[in-house]
């Protein structure tokens, strides 16, 4: 009788329990923010192992995430945490119980603090947001790697007090991530932009770039003997403006008005018809066209591009992290340009097989954005922020420099 009541009881405490475990199931099942028709990048990683793997190394996976100790560049010890705007003011990089802070005081007393909570960037420079209620705002200060320290985030005015009151825009997560959920805009007066916080889908992942795929997966795995790729769009089918666009949706510049959000683009899909044709903003120079995030513009300018039928894939894998190997990408100009095609280098004879190893630094040197730039500590050096041009052609000056550096070292030898 008494054991009866016992195994009853048990059976009563399990109902909650079991209501939680369905209620697990289904929100695990339930796809991401984006909709039905995402499967999740998680799921490619049983049948493209190794993409995948390799895509993790990538600064495309490493775009944007939740900020951590483990993945913020800047250090928190002492000494090394103290960024000095002026004799009066500073910010701090504090470890508080779990979470991490910038911390601002003026005259030794603490003014501001807020929290580390998502991390951009990270490859040259990076920079952090921290939630509000709904609303995004960009922290006062970055990390830089050529500088190993902080720095101003780019841009901030006044650089006399830190500055937290820079709003995070959705275009932001438009090219740094694969998701956001913009809420309707209540505040008509002061037009903030509001967000929903467990909508973000972090990182630029498989599916920002190939489009939703859950029909490809539950095909394919119902279908295991199936090698052909199913209901999923086939770069190799697309035509060359296609392709480009598969990228320049994030690399041809932040200026374009679009008439809806870009996160509905998705490889094969005509990027002008997101764009309000009277309000581009593309600057036909390539001599001052910035740098930064307008790659396409700028190979769109280059003689390589408009006598051949590169697109960006000529050059890049964007499966793996390349990034540095200049002699790699110096094979891939001589698939074009050798001396059987008679279209070598003119400065060939001179540089002897020297020439070999990098064509980049003398045909697309680093130069630097106009759109951002750092403060130094105190704020008395603009850093520049150097971005490997893509108006391929000939640059005197940088050769001229290059050719110094190669003959000196070949003199000192
Ligand atoms: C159950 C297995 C399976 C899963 C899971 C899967 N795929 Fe595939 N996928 C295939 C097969 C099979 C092919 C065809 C052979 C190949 O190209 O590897 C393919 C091909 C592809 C192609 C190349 C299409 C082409 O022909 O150019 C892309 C892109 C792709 N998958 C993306 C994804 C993405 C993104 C995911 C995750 C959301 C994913 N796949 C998950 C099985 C799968
Ligand atoms: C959803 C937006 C988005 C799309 C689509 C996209 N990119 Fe990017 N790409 C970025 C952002 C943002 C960065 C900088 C990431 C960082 O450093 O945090 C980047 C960085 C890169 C880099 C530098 C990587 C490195 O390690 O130095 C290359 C090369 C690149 N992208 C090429 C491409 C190519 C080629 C395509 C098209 C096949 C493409 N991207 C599509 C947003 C995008
Ligand atoms: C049109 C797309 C686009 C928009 C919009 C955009 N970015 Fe970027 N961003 C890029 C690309 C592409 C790169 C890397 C290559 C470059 O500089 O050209 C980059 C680089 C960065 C980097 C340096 C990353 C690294 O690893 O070195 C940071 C930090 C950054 N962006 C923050 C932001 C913030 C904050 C915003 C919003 C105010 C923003 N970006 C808006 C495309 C964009
Ligand atoms: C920045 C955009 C971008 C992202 C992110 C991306 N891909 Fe791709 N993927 C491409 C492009 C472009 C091609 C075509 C490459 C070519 O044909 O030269 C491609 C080709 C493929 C192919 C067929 C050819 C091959 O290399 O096997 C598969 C499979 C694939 N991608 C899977 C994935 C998976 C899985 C992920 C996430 C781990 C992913 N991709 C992330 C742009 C992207
Ligand atoms: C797909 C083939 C192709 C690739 C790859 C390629 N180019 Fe070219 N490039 C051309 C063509 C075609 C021209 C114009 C005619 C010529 O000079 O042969 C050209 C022209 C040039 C010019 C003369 C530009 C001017 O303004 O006068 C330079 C310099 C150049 N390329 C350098 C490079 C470098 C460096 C790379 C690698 C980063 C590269 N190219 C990759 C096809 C290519
Ligand atoms: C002719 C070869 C070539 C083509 C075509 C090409 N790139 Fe590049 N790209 C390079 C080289 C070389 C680098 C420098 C790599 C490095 O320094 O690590 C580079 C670097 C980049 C970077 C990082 C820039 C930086 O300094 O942070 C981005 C982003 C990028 N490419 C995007 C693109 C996009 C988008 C396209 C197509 C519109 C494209 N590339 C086409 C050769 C090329
Ligand atoms: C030290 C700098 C330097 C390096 C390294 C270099 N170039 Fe050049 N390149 C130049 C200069 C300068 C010119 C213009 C020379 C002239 O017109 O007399 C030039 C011209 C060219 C041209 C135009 C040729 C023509 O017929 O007008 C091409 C194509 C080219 N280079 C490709 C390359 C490739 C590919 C590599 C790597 C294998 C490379 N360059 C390495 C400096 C360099």
């Amino acid at each position: 009788m008494k054991s009866k009541r016992i195994y009853f009881l048990i059976l009563i405490c399990l109902v909650p329990i079991a209501a939680i475990y369905i209620q697990y199931i289904n929100q695990s099942e339930k796809t991401d923010a984006r909709g039905d028709n995402y499967a999740g990048s998680d799921k490619c990683i049983k049948c493209h192992k190794a993409v995948y793997t390799a895509y993790l190394e990538t600064a495309h996976y490493q775009s944007s995430k939740p900020a951590s100790a483990h993945n913020i560049h800047g250090s928190f010890d002492n000494y090394h945490n103290v960024f000095s705007i002026t004799e009066h003011s500073k910010v701090i990089m504090e470890k508080r119980g779990n979470s991490l802070y910038q911390v601002a005081y003026e005259d030794g007393k603490q003014v501001r603090a807020e929290r580390f909570d998502i991390t951009f960037g990270g490859r040259k420079a990076e920079t952090y947001l921290y939630w509000k209620d709904k609303q995004l705002f960009e922290l006062p200060i970055s990390y830089f790697t050529s500088l190993k320290s902080w720095t101003n985030s780019p841009g901030y005015v006044p650089k006399e007090h830190a500055y937290f009151d820079r709003p995070v825009i959705q275009r932001c997560f438009e090219c740094h991530s694969s998701y956001i959920e913009q809420l309707p805009i209540t505040n008509l007066e002061k037009q903030e932009a509001e967000f929903n916080k467990s909508s973000i889908v972090y990182s630029i992942d498989c599916e920002r770039c190939h489009g939703p795929a859950a029909n490809h997966v539950n095909f394919h795995t119902a279908n295991p003997d199936e090698k052909k790729g199913k209901y999923i769009v086939k770069y190799s089918s697309l035509t060359r403006a296609q392709k480009l666009d598969a990228c320049a949706v994030c690399h041809g510049g932040g200026k374009d008005v679009y008439l809806e959000s870009v996160f509905k683009f998705k490889m094969g899909d005509t990027l002008s018809k997101f764009k309000e044709p009277s309000f581009s903003y593309q600057d036909p120079n390539p001599a001052t066209l910035d740098v930064h995030g307008n790659q396409n513009s700028l190979l769109a300018a280059s003689k390589c591009f408009l006598m051949s039928n590169m697109d960006c894939n000529t050059c890049h894998n964007v499966h793996v992290n390349e990034s540095a190997d200049l002699v790699a990408y110096s094979q891939k100009c001589m698939k074009c340009h050798n001396e059987t095609n008679h279209n070598f280098c003119k400065m060939a004879p001179k540089l002897g097989t020297l020439i070999k190893n990098n064509c980049i630094d003398c045909h697309m040197p680093l130069k630097p954005s106009n759109e951002i730039s750092v403060a130094s500590k105190g704020g008395k050096k603009e850093i520049p922020y150097l971005v490997r041009t893509h108006h391929i052609t000939i640059y005197p000056e940088e050769s001229k420099k290059i050719l110094a550096f190669v003959s000196g070292k070949a003199i000192g030898k």
